[in-house]
């Protein structure tokens, strides 16, 4: 029988929460602007911590918001029609091959509760972007991460360890990665693809697509059945603010995504950006000429410095330094938010985003106060 001492639960535990839940720590975002300001008092906040866009949107955008304003009161079209026959031609598939999703975060978490059982395991990249093992988590499942290669994915192990896990459903990878900014060889790429099981599902997650063109590896869909490539309006289209991103996948997952995701997962206001956004490739254009340009300014001044980094092909760079803790604690102190990387196991490491000239300035000046200080 059982006494009521059966039914103690630690105070962390919520009577129902499963194990994997509670082994789960919640995502650190990069720190907001308010909240420096609010723990430091300082003013004149830069943040280079979250991959945004400093040139903001294209003006496109500010005029389809505009004419949003009145229909607020009204439901957004919850098939997203229009964004998706503007996502169909922009990249030259099938309206049903398209699930649209409240950031890319969104359709990571879908794909995941779509495919992933307690029973499964997913597979993932060390230094790969953290959500992948936090889902494993969430679902229940075996994350199995396969430790990387020059900070990048290692596709050679990662079949290795889909061989070794017949239980493996789902491998994500980055492409480009985000903390590393690496990229993956086409060739390799597709040659891992072929060798998977077609039971295998491939997210191949391109977040930073824009910044390296030579990264889409959109042709993949003609081929296999079993690659879903997820993209996001959070990074070079600047809305990250607005919440968008979809997944282009064959029309078989899709249809299963439309089942699993929320009515109205993705806002009128959202709706109306993207397909602006999308329309305005010259502002696309723009961002990478700006970014290519202050990305080279960057690593000019770290090289100055004395201090190594990983070669990026995203808009933020993984820079080296001695006592990351220290320095990052120091950089917030005056007002510079950065990433610290202690969670992937990075101690020696900052991820910064590619800002504008001026902010760039400021971290580069701020820094080079606190290297010498040191
Ligand atoms: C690799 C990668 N995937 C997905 C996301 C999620 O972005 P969002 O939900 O804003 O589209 C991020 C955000 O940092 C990312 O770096």
């Amino acid at each position: 029988m059982q006494s009521s001492k059966d039914f103690d639960q630690p105070s962390t535990r919520p009577a129902p929460a499963y194990d994997s839940i509670l082994e789960l720590a919640a995502y650190q975002t990069g720190k907001p602007v308010e909240e420096l300001t609010r723990e430091y008092g300082v003013s004149d906040v830069v943040k280079l911590a979250s991959n945004e866009n400093p040139t903001g949107c294209s003006p496109y955008v500010t005029l389809a918001i505009t004419e949003q304003l009145s229909n607020l009161a009204r439901y957004p079209d919850g098939k997203g029609y229009y964004l998706k026959q503007a996502l169909s031609d922009f990249n030259n598939v099938a309206i049903e091959c398209i699930t649209l999703g409240n950031g890319s975060n969104d359709l990571l978490d879908i794909l995941a509760r779509s495919f992933v059982g307690t029973n499964d395991a997913i597979v993932y990249s060390q230094y790969a972007f953290v959500v992948y093992s936090m889902l494993a988590k969430m679902q229940g499942a075996t994350g199995i991460e396969v430790p990387a290669q020059r900070f990048g994915h290692d596709l050679k192990a990662m079949r290795q360890a889909v061989e070794d896990n017949p239980n493996t459903k789902v491998v994500f990878i980055a492409n480009p990665n985000n903390p590393t900014g690496t990229q993956l060889d086409r060739d390799e790429l597709y040659q891992f693809v072929a060798s998977l099981p077609t039971s295998v599902l491939v997210v191949l997650d391109e977040a930073y697509i824009e910044y390296s063109p030579e990264s889409n590896n959109r042709a993949l869909l003609d081929e296999f059945d079993n690659v879903i490539i997820v993209r996001t309006f959070s990074k070079a289209y600047g809305l990250a603010g607005l919440r968008i991103g979809y997944a282009l996948s064959s029309a078989a997952v899709a249809d299963l995504l439309n089942r699993i995701r929320q009515p109205f997962n993705v806002s009128r206001l959202g709706l109306a950006a993207a397909a602006a956004a999308l329309s305005d490739q010259d502002f696309i254009t723009e961002v990478r000429r700006i970014n290519d340009g202050q990305m080279r300014w960057l690593k000019k001044q770290f090289d100055a410095l004395g201090l190594g980094f990983v070669k990026s092909h995203a808009n933020f760079i993984m820079v080296e330094i001695e006592d990351a803790a220290v320095i990052n604690q120091a950089l917030l102190e005056q007002g510079v938010i950065v990433r610290p990387l202690i969670g992937y196991g990075l101690e020696n490491w900052l991820r910064i985003t590619v800002g504008s000239a001026e902010d760039n300035t400021r971290l580069i000046d701020t820094l080079r106060s606190i290297l010498v200080n040191d």
